[in-house]
């Protein structure tokens, strides 16, 4: 209920700090601003039309999605020139037409030529053109075609050449920089991944092709390097809530992230020297499982406590070291998680509560599915 506080909501209950988003937001659009870099914000840490009009001023333009279902979703509620940058599943090539369609600009990626026949096939209605965007590896090393391989560049004349098609860009996603510790391993990686496109947009130019180039992750945008001026645009979309992990890469102050999970002591365990607490993996997620020394979270304000291990409903609580005072930690104290991987908490919750200094202000309701 809007007005009370945090600490009266039923536990688990995943928290987002509005002030903070709004915080979040505004020093990417400023940096961007600065760099001199279009900023295209990617949906998919939270997948709600609030944050997404946060991330775009308002403006409801210009948005990267993972899903199809966060592209009809933000498209059903006023949301244009979205980038659907997930290498065009073929189950699903009629959907995008649709959208292609009706959007005044939908636009998909690829990094196969069989994609490009596909697309080819299936020409779009009243003259409209596909918008695809040619997605390279530029060492990240999961989707994309390997920025140095010779068929990169004929994937992309390919694209260019193809009737009813548009080369509109090239996107490579420096994920690589998630192995990174601390701004100049961040800003080495954004620095190669930029000097990698840049180097591909002038091979483009010899053989008389010009489009768009987009490279970016949270930590790339959060610490720029100048050159990324050159590109057209730039895509993170984790920076708006952060999480333990881009803390710990560098990326933000544990201050920056927006998100908790609220949990509740639910059993004492003096046999194992442990807490039980009502969130499981379905309340946080497992990923960042035995990544931190205080285990699959960070316990606000109980620096003296680990998230030890979880169960579906159930999170088993430690002392880092000693035995446990309970007599600190009645049968439902409330606790507060810092999650390690926002997007994959966020993932857990139908409803995020959303509050300004610790009372509710209202709730955003994500989009699901693929
Ligand atoms: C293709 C693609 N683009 C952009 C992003 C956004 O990057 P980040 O989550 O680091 O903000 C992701 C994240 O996984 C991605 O997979």
């Amino acid at each position: 209920m809007e007005g009370s506080l945090i600490t009266d909501l039923c536990t688990p209950a995943m928290v987002v700090d509005v002030d903070v988003v709004k915080r979040n937001a505004k020093r990417m659009m400023e940096r961007c601003q600065g760099v001199g870099v279009q900023l295209r914000p990617h949906m998919k840490t939270h997948k709600t039309l609030e944050c997404a009009d946060i991330m775009t001023g308002g403006s409801r333009r210009c948005i990267v999605v993972s899903t199809l279902a966060e592209a009809c979703f933000f498209a059903d509620h006023g949301f244009d020139d979205i980038l659907y940058a997930y290498s065009i599943p073929f189950d699903k090539v009629e959907r995008c037409a649709a959208l292609s369609e009706r959007l005044s600009l939908f636009q998909v990626l690829l990094d196969h030529p069989d994609a490009l026949e596909l697309l080819r096939k299936r020409p779009l209605r009243e003259g409209r053109l596909w918008h695809v965007w040619l997605k390279l590896d530029c060492g990240n090393g999961r989707a994309g075609i390997l920025h140095s391989e010779p068929d990169a560049l004929l994937l992309a004349q390919a694209v260019s050449e193809t009737e009813g098609v548009e080369l509109t860009g090239v996107y490579a996603h420096c994920g690589n920089t998630y192995n990174c510790k601390g701004v100049v391993q961040i800003q080495a990686v954004a620095q190669e991944t930029t000097t990698f496109v840049l180097q591909f947009m002038e091979q483009l130019k010899a053989v008389g092709i010009t489009c768009k180039s987009s490279i970016g992750s949270t930590p790339s945008c959060s610490h720029p390097v100048k050159d990324m001026a050159q590109l057209s645009e730039v895509h993170p979309g984790n920076y708006v809530f952060y999480d333990v992990q881009q803390s710990l890469i560098g990326s933000c102050g544990l201050e920056d992230v927006a998100v908790r999970v609220l949990t509740r002591v639910i059993g004492h365990c003096p046999h194992r020297n442990q807490l039980l607490i009502d969130c499981g993996w379905a309340g946080l997620s497992h990923d960042g499982a035995g990544k931190l020394p205080t285990g699959n979270a960070m316990i606000e304000g109980h620096p003296n406590l680990r998230l030890l291990s979880m169960t579906q409903e159930h999170g088993r609580v430690e002392p880092m070291s000693g035995k446990l005072d309970y007599s600190a930690y009645p049968l439902g104290t409330l606790l507060t998680l810092i999650p390690y991987h926002s997007c994959a908490t966020a993932l857990m919750h139908p409803v995020y509560h959303v509050h300004s200094a610790g009372r509710l202000v209202g709730k955003w309701t994500p989009t699901r599915g693929w």
